[in-house]
């Protein structure tokens, strides 16, 4: 199972929908996905059918090391969740207390270890504290999702340091893999997005890392889709960001000798 986290500490940048699309697009590609839904606001876990929590284990379950992932899974209609829960807020001050307090996904996911699962996909939260970190423990390769602005530059930074402090600790996790930053609401028509298109692969480069090819359309669609709790691949199939969703899934297999 490889792990690919969707960070940045900035909040309303796509990372959900970018983790939500590309759960989706794996698993129309015929992998066998399960998203982990570590924000608060749970849009994922509403996209894969779960109004609520009630009575289900969560996310916040795992991070407490009160239940494994083998007990929270759930079915979604891309392949399994691991449901998340406005509990999450409070699992900062719960994790500082604890033992472990950046291994608790980690060793929660091994649980499903077993299970055949081609893909965890994690939703972070807006934040760089302790949840994420756990994502950043767990994780195979990070996704960086930006939108073309000025100040998702100064605050790359600061992803790049926590990155670093997981991968400095032989406890932690020393091969995790910043895999490229995703540019999200591009817009070719705003001299903005057409600037940070140029100027983004030699910043990333400088971090050792690389902007993918494809860049998330700023879509309508994509917006009304989350909005409504669905897919953007069966809310607007052919719109800009399904296209460019998909084409992102391609680039990603690509870079791991993996694609079709
Ligand atoms: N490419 C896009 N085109 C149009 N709207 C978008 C696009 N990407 C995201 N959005 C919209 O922007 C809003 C924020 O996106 P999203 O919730 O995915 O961000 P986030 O980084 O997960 O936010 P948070 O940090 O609060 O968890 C949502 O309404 C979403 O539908
Ligand atoms: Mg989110």
């Amino acid at each position: 199972m490889r792990t690919v986290a969707f960070v940045n500490h900035k909040g309303g940048v796509g990372k959900t929908a970018c983790s939500l699309s590309f759960a989706e697009g794996l698993a129309r590609k015929g992998f066998k996905v399960v998203l982990a839904d570590l924000d608060q606001q749970m849009n994922a876990t509403q996209c894969a059918g779960y109004r609520d929590t009630e009575g289900k284990n969560t996310v916040y379950d795992m991070l407490m090391g009160a239940k494994t992932a083998a007990e929270t899974i759930q079915d979604a209609p891309f392949g399994a969740i691991l449901p998340g829960d406005v509990l999450v807020a409070d699992a900062e001050a719960e994790l500082s207390r604890l033992d472990t307090p950046l291994m608790m996904l980690k060793d929660s996911l091994e649980s499903i270890e077993s299970y055949g699962y081609d893909y965890c996909i994690i939703d972070c939260p807006p934040s760089l504290g302790y949840v994420t970190r756990n994502a950043m423990v767990a994780a195979d390769d990070l996704v960086v999702v930006v939108q073309p602005d000025e100040a998702s530059v100064t605050g790359f930074a600061r992803i790049w340091e926590a990155c670093e402090r997981t991968r400095s600790n032989r406890h932690l996790n020393p091969s995790l893999n910043l895999s490229g930053i995703l540019l999200n609401g591009f817009d070719w028509n705003r001299r903005l997005s057409k600037r940070m298109a140029c100027e983004l692969p030699g910043f990333a480069a400088e971090f050792g890392t690389r902007l993918f090819n494809t860049k998330i359309r700023s879509c309508e669609a994509l917006r009304q889709a989350q909005a409504s709790s669905k897919s953007v691949f069966e809310y607007a199939p052919a719109c800009n960001a399904a296209v460019d969703f998909s084409e992102f899934v391609e680039e990603y297999l690509e870079g791991e000798g993996r694609a079709a």
